[in-house]
C-alpha cells in the first residue's frame, strides 16, 4: 500500500504472478504449444459480429489468459467500463464523461450526463446531418452562384481529420464517385493549395471541423480557405453557402463568420480521437450517404454491446487489450504493428496512432503519481504486402519483439471484377503465409535440408515465435469498419484501465502549442523571445538568414 492507500499495479499479486509465469514460459516456442494442443488453431479464436479473431499464434497458454483476466479483475476494468457506459466522469483530469458509445446508441436509449439524457441530442444532430448530406448529394444545396456542390473539403486536424479521412479511404467504393472529397489538416500552406488548386470555388463546400474551434492549424487554414473563396466569388456573403462548421463551440463558430444554423454540434463528452461517428463524420456521410453512415454506427454499436455484456472469457476487446499488456509489460515490447491486407485500410493505422498513442502515451497515473510500468506502445504499420517488401525483415529477423495485428477479408470489394478480383487470393495467400512464418519460422535443420551452404544457414534461419493476431471478416463494409474501430477503441480503454491512466485527456500536446505561439514572432519579426534556449535561438537565426530576413 502507498500513503494514499492504493496498491501500485506492479505490486499486486496478479502482476507478480504474471511476471513469474512469463519466466516459466521463457523457453516455450509456439511450435511446442501447437504440437501439444492440436485444437489450438480453431480453439483459440473468438467471433464478434463479423470479425473472426484468431489469437492462437500468441505466446500464451490457458494459464496466461487466466492470469491476465485476474489482472483485469484486480484493476476493475469492467467496473470502469460500466462507469463509462453510464456516463460517469471517468476523464478525471478534465472532469468529463466519456460517451462516444452514446453516439451510436439507439434512439430509445437513455444515457444521462449531469441528469440530462443525451441520446435525443445525438439523434437530432444525426438527423440534421442526414438532411444536409442528402441535400448536398442530390444537388438541392447549391453554392452561392447556384451551381451544384461537387467538391467537399474537410478542414480539421487530429481527431477532426484522421477519422473521416481514414473512413473515406476505407469506404471509397461506397462513395458517390461524382463528388471530390478532400481532407486538409497541415498548417503547411501546401496542403490547402494542393487540395484546392484544381477546384472551382463556386462548386466547393468547406467543412470546418474543430471540437474547440480554437486549434491554430484549423483556424488558419479555414481563414485562408475563406479568402480563396471570397476572392473568387467576390462576395463575403458567399461564405453562408460554402462553409459549415462541426464543433462544440458555437460562440467561436459565430465569431469566425459561420452561421450557427450551419453548425453541426457535438459535446465535450466526445473526445476528439473518438469523434468521427459524431458530427465530425459529416464529410464521410456526404460521401457515402446517411444510410451507409448509419450502417457503420450499427457496427460500432454491435461491438459496444459485446464489450459491455460479454463475459471476460469471450470478450474480444478485453482479450486484445490484455494480450497487448502481456507483451508491453512482461516481454518489453516497445511497439505494436497493425498490418491491414486491404488497400482501402491504408490510413487505418495512422488513425489508430492517435487513438492509441494520444490515449495511452502517459507516464502519470490517475492518482497523479508517475507509473512504474510501461504504458502505451508505439503503434505503427502500413498495408501488409507493401510492408513485406520494406520493414517485415525486422519483424521476422530483428532483435525486437513486435506483436502485430493482421487484418484481412475473404472477399474483395464488390466493385472489383475480372483479373483485379482474382488478385485477391494472392493478396490473402501473403496474409496467411506471413503469420505462419512469423509464428513457426524455419529451423536450421530445415534450412540445411534444403542444401544451403553452412555459412548461410544462420542467415536463412527464422526463429519464429513472433506473435500475431489475425482478424478476418468476409467483406469490408461500413458496418465492419464500425466494428473494427470500436474494437480498437475498447482495446485501448482496457489497457488504460489496467495501467490506471486517464486515456481521455491529452495534456502532452499542450507544451508544443504554447512554445510555437511564443516562437512565431521570433521567425516573422526577429522578436527577442525570453527564455529561448541556445540551440533553438541559433536555429531561428539560421532560418531567418535562409529566408533573407
Ligand atoms: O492537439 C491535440 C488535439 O487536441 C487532439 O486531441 C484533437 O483531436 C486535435 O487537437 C484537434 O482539436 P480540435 O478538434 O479542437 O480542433
Amino acid at each position: 500500500m502507498n500513503a494514499d492507500g492504493r496498491t501500485r499495479l506492479n505490486q499486486t499479486p496478479e502482476w507478480t504472478a504474471l511476471a513469474k509465469h512469463r519466466e516459466e514460459l521463457a523457453d516455450t516456442h509456439l511450435r511446442e504449444l501447437f504440437a501439444a494442443e492440436p485444437g489450438r488453431g480453431a480453439g483459440y479464436t473468438l467471433q464478434v459480429g463479423d470479425l473472426y479473431v484468431d489469437y492462437s499464434k500468441h505466446l500464451v497458454t490457458d494459464e496466461t489468459l487466466r492470469l491476465l483476466r485476474e489482472l483485469a479483475d484486480a484493476t476493475d476494468v469492467f467496473g470502469l467500463r460500466d462507469a463509462m457506459f453510464r456516463g460517469e466522469k471517468i476523464n478525471v483530469t478534465e472532469d468529463r464523461a466519456v460517451l462516444h458509445t452514446a453516439l451510436r446508441a439507439p434512439r430509445d436509449a437513455v444515457i444521462e450526463v449531469d441528469g440530462e439524457n443525451v441520446v435525443p441530442k445525438v439523434h437530432a444532430v444525426l438527423d440534421k446531418m442526414s438532411d444536409f448530406a442528402d441535400r448536398v448529394r442530390s444537388g438541392a444545396w447549391t453554392g452561392h452562384t447556384g451551381k451544384r456542390i461537387k467538391n467537399v473539403v474537410n478542414v480539421g486536424i487530429g481527431g477532426s481529420d484522421l477519422g473521416p479521412a481514414m473512413a473515406y479511404e476505407v469506404l471509397r467504393s461506397f462513395t458517390d464517385r461524382d463528388l471530390t472529397v478532400r481532407f486538409v489538416s497541415n498548417v503547411d500552406g501546401a496542403d490547402l493549395h494542393e487540395a484546392t488548386r484544381d477546384l472551382d470555388p463556386a462548386e466547393t463546400l468547406f467543412i470546418i471541423a474543430s471540437k474547440t474551434f480554437t486549434t491554430i492549424e484549423t483556424i488558419t487554414n479555414a481563414t485562408s480557405a475563406r479568402g480563396w473563396l471570397v476572392d473568387a466569388l467576390g462576395d463575403d456573403s458567399a461564405v453562408a453557402k460554402h462553409f459549415v462548421a462541426l464543433s462544440t463551440n458555437a460562440e467561436k463558430v459565430a465569431e469566425f463568420g459561420i452561421d450557427t444554423a450551419n453548425m453541426f454540434e457535438f459535446w465535450d463528452w466526445v473526445g476528439g480521437r473518438y469523434s468521427y461517428d459524431s458530427a465530425i463524420g459529416l464529410s464521410l456521410m456526404i460521401a457515402i450517404g446517411p444510410d451507409r453512415f448509419r450502417e457503420m454506427l450499427d457496427g460500432f454499436r454491435l461491438v459496444d454491446e459485446h464489450f459491455r455484456t460479454a463475459p471476460a472469457e469471450t470478450n474480444v476487446p478485453l482479450l486484445l487489450g490484455l494480450l497487448g499488456i502481456w507483451y508491453d509489460n512482461f516481454h518489453d515490447a516497445q511497439s505494436h504493428a497493425v498490418l491491414p491486407y486491404s488497400h482501402y485500410l491504408s490510413r487505418f493505422t495512422a488513425y489508430l496512432q492517435q487513438l492509441d498513442m494520444e490515449s495511452n502515451g502517459k507516464y502519470v497515473a490517475r492518482d497523479g503519481k508517475e507509473v512504474e510500468w510501461q504504458t502505451g506502445p508505439v503503434v505503427w504499420g502500413t498495408p501488409g504486402t507493401n510492408g513485406q517488401h520494406a520493414y517485415y525483415q525486422l519483424i521476422h529477423q530483428g532483435t525486437k519483439l513486435i506483436p502485430a495485428d493482421f487484418i484481412g477479408f475473404a472477399e474483395p470489394v464488390a466493385e472489383l471484377s475480372g483479373e483485379l478480383r482474382a488478385q485477391h487470393d494472392l493478396l490473402m495467400a501473403n496474409f496467411f503465409a506471413q503469420t505462419q512464418a512469423l509464428a513457426f519460422g524455419k529451423t536450421a535443420e530445415e534450412v540445411r535440408a534444403e542444401g544451403v551452404a553452412e555459412e548461410l544457414v544462420a542467415h536463412k534461419t527464422f526463429q519464429g515465435n513472433r506473435p500475431t493476431t489475425t482478424i478476418l471478416a468476409r467483406e469490408l463494409t461500413p458496418s465492419v469498419l464500425g466494428q473494427l474501430v470500436a474494437l480498437y477503441e475498447h482495446k485501448v480503454f482496457v489497457q488504460g484501465a489496467v495501467w490506471n491512466i486517464d486515456s481521455f485527456d491529452q495534456w502532452g500536446v499542450e507544451l508544443g502549442k504554447v512554445l510555437a505561439k511564443r516562437v512565431e514572432p521570433a521567425l516573422t519579426e526577429g522578436a527577442e523571445v525570453p527564455g529561448l534556449d541556445a540551440s533553438t535561438k541559433a536555429l531561428v537565426a539560421k532560418y531567418r538568414a535562409l529566408r533573407g530576413r
